[in-house]
């Protein structure tokens, strides 16, 4: 058999699979047993934010259903659930009290998963920071490093007896530069460069919290970082350059200090990192594995002189794109170069890697009454399966492959107008419909195990 992109479609033995959510995208329930505010709450609740002026609720509702979302994971016969802890149910102020409430959410859905078979493998932050640590500075200043460490110590004492699989901080990158950078996500600021201190102070967070988890009795401990393939738009001098400056901010910038404990040099851009005696260390502690989330390429060119900086993001040539438009094109084999370069970029400082999100939005509709028969998703899927596949042959230790997302849910400032599901949700009624693509990647689970 052949995919779409003409690669065999026999999936690679040995690897796990998995499924991933978030909190906010899917848990709605925002007032209620003691939550507190996050950043994320403040961001829908201010008018102009989201495009179609949702709020994460309904949506899928998972507060409530999550006994569905266990069973439709079951059903897919997925190894590890993904899905992320919300700061604020467990510790609405940010500091200081927990909330019974909360932990006890996260109680059922753990032991729901662990009834089923199912490795729950929760991520401590994905970008819900509380309102009240924002208010004080949030990711800019240092002390929010120190909060999420006492946050994780709150978790592990209530679920490491049963959850030994953790993601510490899900993509600092977008929260850095689309939050505190250009502002398109929460909390909305437009620091541009002078952003750069919630990356380390982030970093810094991940490697304090990795030593919690560990004195916790975890098996295994890592961030996900969000990477993409950097190609120049031309082969002119500018361009490549631009290309050079944006691989390190997206790319370098996160992952070499994890794992080297260094930064990538950042003099070309003029801009300077608050570390500490330290915390090189703290940052660079081992991690179990390497989380890569990946979606798309990026083509870059130079910027104008007078731009604010210096690289701008264009369409890549001669591929198809997603529903998220001509800046997210589709391009398997990306994946795969990336991921050589990194074994050969890191060598033996790279642990083994987990894909830790991967996968499409395409125009959907909001209320069917049937499967949807997403062909486009499952050529997407497949593509990058097979394109794990290649890296894997070429020598790149992947050890878990994971889909974005299990179910349609809030794609942040888009809304509801991005679906990513291999599970259809009605916004208004949380009515859960599996597409052709969760029938697809159940039969590809089912033969990886042959
Ligand atoms: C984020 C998800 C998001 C997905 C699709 C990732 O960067 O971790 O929360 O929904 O991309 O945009």
């Amino acid at each position: 058999m052949v995919d779409a992109f003409g690669r065999p479609s026999t999936p690679p033995a040995g690897l796990r699979w998995s499924a991933a959510t978030a909190a906010f995208q899917i848990e709605g329930a925002r007032h209620g047993d003691g939550r507190g505010r996050s950043i994320w709450d403040d961001f829908v609740d201010t008018p102009g934010q989201v495009v179609d002026a949702t709020t994460a609720e309904p949506g899928p509702a998972s507060y409530e259903h999550f006994a569905e979302d266990i069973a439709l994971l079951q059903g897919l016969g997925v190894d590890r659930y993904r899905f992320s802890i919300s700061w604020v149910r467990v510790q609405p102020d940010g500091r200081g009290k927990p909330e019974p409430r909360g932990i006890a959410y996260y109680d059922r859905l753990v032991d729901g998963l662990l009834e089923v078979g199912i490795t729950p493998f929760p991520t401590l932050y994905h970008w819900d920071l509380p309102a009240t640590l924002e208010a004080d500075g949030g990711w800019l200043v240092r002390d929010t490093a120190e909060r999420f460490a006492e946050y994780t110590e709150i978790v592990a004492a209530a679920l490491g007896d049963r959850v030994k699989h953790w993601y510490t901080i899900n993509e600092p990158i977008s929260t850095a530069l689309q939050g505190y950078a250009i502002g398109e996500l929460a909390p909305g600021r437009q620091l541009l460069f002078d952003a750069l201190p919630a990356v380390h102070h982030q970093l810094l967070a991940h490697g304090l919290a990795t030593g919690v988890l560990r004195q916790h009795g975890a098996d295994a401990v890592g961030i996900v970082n969000n990477h993409t393939w950097v190609r120049p738009a031309t082969d002119s001098e500018a361009d490549q350059t631009a290309a050079h400056l944006y691989d390190l901010i997206h790319n370098r910038l996160f992952a070499d200090p994890v794992l080297t404990g260094n930064y990538p040099d950042l003099r070309p851009l003029g801009v300077d990192l608050p570390i500490q005696d330290g915390d090189m260390d703290i940052i660079a502690t081992a991690s179990d594995f390497y989380g890569v989330n990946f979606y798309n390429p990026t083509t870059i060119a130079a910027a104008p002189a007078d731009a604010p900086v210096p690289f701008v993001q264009v369409p890549t040539p001669g591929v198809a794109h997603t529903g998220f438009g001509e800046l997210w094109p589709i391009d398997p084999a990306a994946l795969t170069a990336f991921l050589t370069e990194a074994a050969r970029r890191y060598g033996d400082r790279l642990p083994p890697i987990i894909i830790g999100e991967n996968g499409a939005s395409f125009p959907e509709p909001d209320a069917v009454d049937a499967p949807i028969r997403d062909s486009d998703r499952v050529a997407y899927l497949a593509g990058h399966i097979g394109a794990v596949a290649d890296a894997i042959t070429q020598g790149v230790r992947i050890e878990e492959y994971t889909v974005w997302s299990l179910l349609d849910n809030f794609e942040w400032a888009d809304g509801f107008t991005q679906r990513f599901g291999l599970v259809h949700v009605d916004h208004e009624t949380s009515k859960r419909t599996p597409k052709r693509s969760y029938d697809w990647y159940r039969t590809l689970i089912a033969e990886s195990r042959r």
